[in-house]
């Protein structure tokens, strides 16, 4: 199913993140690098943790998203809440789910580290079924580990 060229994505952010701490200036950057590596991706965006067991939109590719989703809602909270990743293969059967996009099929959450901090969660929609597999979560999360890492 995956069609990324993952460890060319995974060189480019490297390159493009080294030696940057500004948790934004890396969440844009991914955002935008892992949004346009794949047609499957139609929407790639972070909510950072902001306390409270709150998520807030973070640097994100794609139409509008839901601006605040308590850790108790929809796929990102239970990923944040959790700490494990979400794939979802079918959004509706998702009890929960938020819909921003009417068009979204399918889902992938992970949760973003930083030693043992939650800075928040990367979500990526697709407009396609059961677009997303074991080795998008693996190759997503091994990007995320090397980005945040402290
Ligand atoms: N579908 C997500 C909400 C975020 S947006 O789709 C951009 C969820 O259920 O958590």
């Amino acid at each position: 199913m995956s069609r990324v060229d993952y460890p060319a994505l995974a060189a480019r952010c490297a390159a493009l993140t080294e030696g940057e701490q500004d948790i934004i200036a890396l969440m844009a950057t991914l955002a935008c690098e892992i949004h346009h590596s794949d047609a499957r991706f139609d929407w790639t965006g972070f909510y950072r943790n902001v306390g409270g067991d709150l998520l807030k939109i973070g640097p994100y590719q794609g139409g509008h998203g839901c601006l605040v989703i308590p850790f108790s809602r929809g796929v990102c909270g239970a990923a944040a809440r959790t700490g494990q990743v979400q794939l979802v293969a079918d959004v509706d059967a998702f009890p929960g789910h938020i819909a921003c996009a009417s068009s979204t099929r399918s889902e992938i959450v992970l949760p973003v580290w930083q030693g043992d901090a939650l800075l928040g969660v990367l979500d990526i929609d697709s407009n396609q079924p059961a677009a997303f597999d074991e080795t998008d979560a693996a190759a997503l999360a091994a990007i995320l580990q090397a980005s945040f890492a402290p």
